[in-house]
């Protein structure tokens, strides 16, 4: 009778655990407070206006204005008069004022009048909206929501800083690459630890549904993974017809940098964009790109299409025939079951990725500083390896 006993069968599978460590945003999470000591993009620049825009951001409601002076400020969302929106509030030549009642609020909090108080407010100064710091660059805003004595100087990219010929740096906040809606709803790292994956690229976008990027990419590359002093770089080689090597770099830089040359590798050159994975909670994250373009617009027009069609055009059937990054990584569930998991060889990048994190974790643990934090404001800035090269064998 035991001879013939099945096996393997799902009765027999065990509760499933996830990685809290690093898959947790919030603030007094392990990773919520790493997180919390780098910029992260929150918003375009465009988007900062004078129409209150919601933010999401590390499980974290925000609003985002730009005063009539043109500085741009992030605040909590919940007012803190009596709690309600910002997100209806006015903005004003010096802040945004609450639409209950009618407290206003600078950049960076103060708040200025409370017309409903004796002489508009003579204890107003003990009253301050929660606020983060943001700057403005390559056309996004950064915020920056960590202990304010450990706010590291916002980074400059010699991507994003060396210009080719007519070129010039645009931002974009719709996910590339794999097509799929601007909120993606599944956890920051199953995106993430993507990058570190060249294997799922011959099949996920190779073959099974049909060469999604170039030809180039559709064979089986010879990948070698190697730790930087920024994160992880992912080099693959692909021998060509022609005798010489397809050679491409990608790198996972600390904590949520996607430095992904174009897949469809127009030119053989430098990495020409830079994306930022910005976990809006535990389970849904979005990408802001900044890269350099000759043509406003191109970001946004890289995009995949998968059986001639846009991500939103198509059926659900096409959807399953045609899956894509955004198929694959959702249907790893909201958090993925990082207990049920089997690795191999070939996730030797994805390995490296968690363990660059939980490095960081460590080192913070310490009392030490992430890496990738600079306090220099002089400092040069970060050159990254990435790019798809052609070489003699
Ligand atoms: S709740 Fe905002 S002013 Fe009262
Ligand atoms: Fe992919």
């Amino acid at each position: 009778m035991a001879a013939n006993l099945d096996t393997g069968t799902a009765y027999e599978m065990k509760p499933s655990s996830h990685r809290t460590d690093l898959t947790e945003v919030g603030r007094g999470k392990p990773m919520g407070e790493l997180l919390r000591r780098y910029w992260h993009p929150v918003g375009l620049a465009r988007d900062a206006g004078e129409v209150p825009v919601r933010v999401r951001a590390l499980g974290e409601d925000l609003v985002l204005f730009r005063n009539l002076r043109g500085q741009p400020g992030l605040v909590h969302a919940r007012c803190c008069h009596r709690g309600t929106t910002l997100y209806y509030g006015k903005v004003e030549e010096r802040g945004i004022r609450c639409c209950y009642h009618g407290w206003l609020f600078d950049p960076e909090g103060h708040c200025l009048e409370q017309p409903c108080e004796p002489g508009g407010g003579a204890f107003r100064e003990k009253a301050r909206q929660p606020w983060y710091p943001v700057v403005e660059r390559y056309g996004l805003v950064f915020a920056y929501m960590g202990p304010p004595d450990k706010k590291p100087v916002l980074p400059r990219y010699d991507c994003l800083e060396t210009m080719d010929e007519g070129e010039f740096v645009e931002a974009d906040d719709s996910s590339l690459g794999g097509g799929g809606p601007a909120i993606i709803p599944c956890n920051w790292l199953q995106h993430f630890e993507n990058v570190a994956d060249p294997f799922h690229v011959p099949v996920l976008h190779g073959s099974f549904s049909g060469p999604q990027f170039t030809n180039l990419m559709a064979s089986m590359p010879e990948v070698r993974f190697e730790a930087t002093p920024r994160g992880v770089a992912i080099r693959s080689v692909r021998p060509q017809d022609d005798g010489r090597v397809f050679y491409r770099v990608t790198e996972a830089a600390c904590p949520t940098l996607r430095v992904v040359p174009n897949p469809r590798v127009a030119q053989f050159a430098r990495v020409e964009s830079i994306g930022w994975v910005l976990p809006l909670d535990d389970a849904s994250f979005r990408i802001y790109v900044a890269g350099r373009v000759r043509e406003s617009g191109e970001l946004g027009r890289m995009r995949s299409k998968f059986n001639g069609k846009f991500w939103w055009d198509m059926s659900e059937s096409e959807h399953q025939q045609f899956p894509g990054d955004y198929e694959a990584q959702v249907g790893q569930g909201p958090i993925t079951r990082h207990s049920e998991e089997h690795f191999g060889q070939s996730d030797r990048g994805v390995m490296m990725v968690r363990r660059m994190l939980r490095d960081q974790l460590d080192a913070l643990a310490a009392g030490r500083d992430p890496i990738g934090v600079s306090f220099d404001p002089d400092g040069p800035p970060v050159v990254f390896e990435a790019g798809n090269f052609i070489r003699e064998a």
